[in-house]
């Protein structure tokens, strides 16, 4: 029966488009979960807007996003599937959960400290960020939005009552002051309408994508990414660019992180006996990068070209688009709507 199933909820911020990382990070997941769960996956815009997009690309990112959820395997018919914006029900629980969030709390983020630095452009990391923040009284980069960012991210999770959150590492704190949210609430309102949403992994680790440039993960602001949409030609020539070292001088040397990272990439994308037959060449001294990523990139295609065809099928069918929003919006407002009623008359909020 459906309302036995485990609600799964998350989403991807609008901005840019989506990579390996996304991939293997986030969206594979997603799809292996649709079968078994009530799963809610949702474009998030709002987000987008507290790094202020171009207004004018906003959309498209969007619908970007949409088409890369749906070419990569995301299924209408057995997922909700819905753009946050389209939901208002979330605007009104955000400043309504806002009440319950302290300022100091916010300010401690690691990802608003992360923004806040390079807006102002300060490099230290303690104390010092704070009397930044405050003191610059104009800096718009470092706005109120971004600042309760974690709040609207709870509310995206708490108005489904979700139970699993699938994400990346780098979002584990968000989902921490989430249940913090919900307890906070239910606390203060002495009541135990907000469950706790957990993260979800297969297996027991997160799947770490690393990046092309040597260090570190795969990430959009990185610029060392390797994109779902990227053709054949732009791909092979990222991969043949990326960062490695001088190579093993004597048998059984250890491997240096940009060496590595190609290694983890090609675990994700090849088989085990080519995986191996590098990791052998490299322990007797004949391994030669350039075949080593001739073959990364040949791997890496076979997983990205057709998705690459579907997402530009997708991309150009505005009508298919329109459509599984639409619908996505409604199932979403129904429980949006039920969440919010209840969260209005628990807080005291009566309608005459
Ligand atoms: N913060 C997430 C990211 O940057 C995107 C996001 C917004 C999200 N709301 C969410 C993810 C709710 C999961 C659940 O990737």
């Amino acid at each position: 029966m459906e309302k036995e199933k485990k609600i799964v909820l998350s989403g991807i911020r609008a901005t840019g488009n989506l990579h390996l990382g996304n991939y293997f990070g986030a969206l594979q997941k997603f799809v292996k979960m649709q079968n078994d769960y009530d799963c809610r996956y949702f474009v998030a815009d709002l987000h987008a807007l507290t790094t202020h997009p171009d207004p004018t690309k906003l959309h498209e990112n969007v619908k970007d996003i949409l088409a890369e959820y749906l070419a990569a395997g995301l299924d209408p018919e057995k997922n909700i599937i819905y753009v946050q914006s389209d939901i208002p029900e979330i605007s009104e629980m955000y400043l309504l959960m806002n009440m319950h969030v302290g300022i100091g709390e916010l300010m401690r983020t690691a990802s608003f400290k992360d923004k806040a630095r390079k807006a102002l452009g300060i490099h230290s990391d303690s104390d010092e960020i704070e009397k930044e923040i405050i003191g610059n009284q104009t800096n718009q980069r470092v706005n109120a939005g971004l600042l309760t960012y974690p709040t609207l991210m709870a509310v995206d999770i708490l108005i489904h009552h979700a139970d699993f959150v699938p994400v990346g590492k780098d979002q584990e704190q968000h989902l921490e002051l989430t249940r913090r949210f919900a307890r906070r609430f239910n606390s203060f309102y002495k009541t135990e309408y907000f469950g706790e949403p957990v993260n979800f992994n297969f297996g027991d680790h997160a799947i770490k994508v690393p990046g092309l440039d040597g260090s570190g993960k795969m990430g959009k602001s990185e610029g060392n990414c390797i994109y779902l949409i990227d053709d054949e030609k732009t791909l092979r020539k990222k991969v043949m660019r990326a960062v490695t070292d001088e190579g093993p001088k004597e048998p059984n040397s250890p491997v240096s992180e940009p060496v590595n990272n190609l290694f983890t990439l090609m675990e994700l994308v090849s088989e085990p006996d080519v995986v191996k037959h590098y990791r052998d060449a490299y322990a007797d001294c004949s391994i030669r990068y350039g075949d080593l990523k001739k073959q990364l990139a040949e791997d890496i295609l076979k997983v990205t070209l057709p998705i690459r065809e579907r997402i530009l099928d997708i991309r150009n069918n505005d009508e298919y688009l329109s459509r599984v929003v639409r619908e996505g919006a409604e199932r979403t407002r129904e429980y949006a709507a039920r969440t919010l009623a209840d969260v209005r008359e628990i807080m005291g909020i009566k309608k005459f």
